[in-house]
């Protein structure tokens, strides 16, 4: 069963503490928190202390995803901001391995994040230390862009290298997954959604009726 996760970077943050509350009671299962530094993509978002104060409004998992440039040098600020879950560039880091162990150190779970254009074989030699890997299915940096249509068939090939190797990985979606999408990334073996503008954050819904339209479409 896929789990449902808001991307936090689309909600508007003058009633964020409303949103996420709301949201929570709503039951969606994770949150998905946006950390840009505008170098490694072009846009600045959500910082530490913004996930940090609405750490106690929810005890759903925050999925803090770091596109950030060197992602090993900021590993304690968002653990200590409350993160259960980081996901890292693989293209952010020259010691991807190692900046998976620091994170699994930390007691969190450990995620790799690969834009469109990165192969999945660079993921082989460290699915032993990877919880959950983030198919970006736009690029990074910006949310209502239009999924890119090749990222159906690397869902189907992470779901083939997972399951050929025999590790249990979840595999994340993030970037316009929404009701024309979901089809295609969940027959492929999508397991985790992020959320954004295309199917919860919509002006015409309330988050309930968001959510509750969700569940029906995945459920
Ligand atoms: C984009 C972010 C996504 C984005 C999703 O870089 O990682 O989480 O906010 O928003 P939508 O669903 O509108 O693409
Ligand atoms: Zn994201």
């Amino acid at each position: 069963m896929a789990l449902i996760g808001p991307s936090l970077m689309c909600a508007d943050m003058g009633i964020l503490k409303e949103t996420v509350i709301r949201l929570d009671e709503a039951g969606v299962d994770f949150f998905h928190l946006d950390v840009m530094d505008g170098s490694f993509v072009p846009n600045f978002t959500l910082g530490p202390d913004l996930i940090k104060s609405i750490r106690s409004y929810t005890s759903k998992p925050f999925d803090v995803h770091l596109m950030v440039k060197h992602p090993e040098n900021h590993l304690d600020l968002f653990a200590e901001a409350g993160a259960d879950m980081i996901s890292v560039h693989a293209e952010a880091t020259e010691h991807l391995q190692r900046t998976l162990q620091s994170i699994r150190k930390k007691g969190l779970k450990a995620g790799i994040a690969l834009n469109p254009s990165t192969p999945i074989a660079h993921l082989r030699y460290v699915l032993d230390t990877v919880d959950y890997i983030t198919l970006m299915t736009v690029n990074p940096g910006f949310a209502g862009q239009k999924f890119i249509p090749l990222m159906y068939q690397k869902v189907k090939d992470l779901k083939d290298l997972i399951d050929g190797n025999g590790y249990k990985i979840d595999i994340q979606v993030d970037g316009n997954i929404g009701y024309e999408t979901i089809p295609g990334v969940l027959e492929n073996g999508a397991t985790m959604l992020v959320c954004g503008t295309s199917s919860l954050f919509r002006p015409e819904l309330t988050f309930e009726e968001a959510v509750e339209r969700l569940n029906h479409f995945i459920r």
